[in-house]
């Protein structure tokens, strides 16, 4: 019997906490900071992802034997270093990578120079600081439309910039550098070639040393109909991909995958954790767009409830270095997810909306995402993501049928949602 933690508080954390309840080999299941879905199959604990040592005490109150961490912020911060360097939390399972690893999401230039040095197909690239501004402007010359300007760390979905113009990409670099967009996110900047393509993703579960491949998945990302406007954490996501083929799959797990895991390999890297492939396909050929150290949201919401086998027994060969040992099995029927987020997301919302008609929902799963209870024990919005509905289908299309039905059944003021996801399968 292991008792977990899962660290975050959104549709990806509630996943995964309604897959580990349905093991038998699971003791106690807490999420911190969780949230009104988290509740019901397990207990909340009011602790910031942030707060080290609040989750410190958590961890040794309530015996927790493995921690998984959901979102990357705790990530490139070093939760896992600091469960490591003290004594009374290194015997502690973690389920996300040590700070150093975590740069494949937390530093584009780390990614870039790690693909390279790996061989693993990519946008060619070339980053520059506000020392090198001006030879910014001369890569930029030499490169054709559209102009491909990412802030090096961490700035919350938004530090990727896409532009026709070439005055606008230059004007967007200094703003970047010297003005500091982003802040210190864009103290680099990565400036790479335009890749023209569909988007999907891929992710593994490894132990550093084997890996087992969780099924595949797209997101929508943008707020508007036909993937336009503001890009969101994620509006919707289908899972599988259906233009992913077998002979497709199989160059991403050659070209790809394996030399991920054997380049933090040969790079003396130790990883333990999901690693996320953002990928593009291109003439036909997958290139890597990012790597992201968790899994994404609302993808975990396809992907999951896909996963046949015991995800706790995944979870525990990893922290024990035994992936090697593993089987995944995965249901064969699609899985599509549509997000609910609140009016004027991803710009300002309010919170506090009262959430009616979840329990009418018939045949299909509700994760929750950002919702809470208010003081007369009413679940109300608590963030500009909601509510995830996932259905299955022998096909998206017959899954997304599914889950539409039910978002139409679930309520709150100012509700918004894509009605096109998978338009462009
Ligand atoms: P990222 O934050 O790296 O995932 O980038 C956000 C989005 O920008 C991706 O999902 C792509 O749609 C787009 N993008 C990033 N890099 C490229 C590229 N080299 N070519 C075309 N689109 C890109
Ligand atoms: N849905 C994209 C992500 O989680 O990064």
């Amino acid at each position: 019997m292991s008792n977990i933690l899962i660290i975050g508080s959104g549709g990806r954390e509630h996943a995964i906490a309604w897959k580990l309840a349905q093991s038998e080999k699971l003791g106690n299941l807490f999420i911190a900071p969780g949230n009104a879905g988290t509740e019901e199959v397990g207990t909340n604990l009011n602790i910031g992802v942030s707060d080290f040592i609040g989750i410190k005490k958590a961890v040794l109150q309530n015996k927790i034997d493995i921690v998984i961490v959901g979102p990357e912020v705790p990530l490139v911060e070093g939760i896992h270093d600091f469960f490591l360097a003290d004594d009374d939390l290194k015997k502690v399972a973690v389920i996300g990578p040590q700070k150093y690893a975590a740069q494949l999401e937390g530093s584009k230039e780390f990614a870039k120079k790690f693909m390279i040095r790996h061989d693993i197909p990519t946008a060619a690239y070339e980053s520059f600081t506000k020392d090198s501004l001006e030879e910014g402007y001369v890569f930029l010359e030499k490169l054709n439309p559209p102009y491909v300007l990412k802030a090096d760390g961490l700035a919350a979905g938004k530090g990727v910039v896409i532009l026709e113009d070439l005055q606008a990409a230059k004007d967007e670099l200094t703003d970047m550098l010297t003005n500091e967009k982003f802040g210190d996110a864009s103290s680099t900047v990565v400036i790479e070639e335009f890749l023209d393509g569909l988007e999907m993703s891929c992710f593994v579960l490894t132990d550093g040393e084997n890996y087992v491949n969780l099924p595949n998945a797209k997101d929508y990302k943008r707020i508007g109909e036909g993937d336009v406007g503001l890009n969101t954490g994620g509006m919707g996501a289908v899972s599988p991909v259906p233009f992913a083929t077998d002979e497709f799959l199989q160059k991403i797990e050659d070209r790809v995958i394996k030399r991920t895991i054997d380049g933090l390999k040969k790079d003396g890297i130790s990883y333990k954790g999901f690693i996320f492939f953002g990928l593009i396909r291109v003439n036909n050929e997958p290139m890597v767009i990012e790597y992201n150290c968790r899994m994404g949201d609302p993808e975990t919401e396809a992907v999951i409830p896909r996963i046949k086998s015991d995800l706790l027994d995944l979870f525990v060969a990893t922290a024990n270095n035994d992936l090697k040992n593993s089987i995944i099995e995965i249901d064969n029927r699609s899985a599509t997810t549509v997000m609910m987020v609140a009016g004027g997301y991803p710009e300002a919302y309010e919170n506090g909306k009262v959430i009616t008609g979840i329990p009418s929902v018939e045949n299909s799963l509700v994760f929750h995402a950002g919702t809470t209870k208010n003081k007369q024990n009413e679940i109300v919005t608590n963030g500009g993501r909601v509510i995830a509905v996932t259905s299955f289908g022998d096909d998206f299309k017959k899954a997304l049928e599914q889950t539409y039905v039910n978002v139409d059944k679930i309520k709150f003021e100012g509700k918004n949602f894509r009605t096109d996801i998978g338009f462009d399968l």
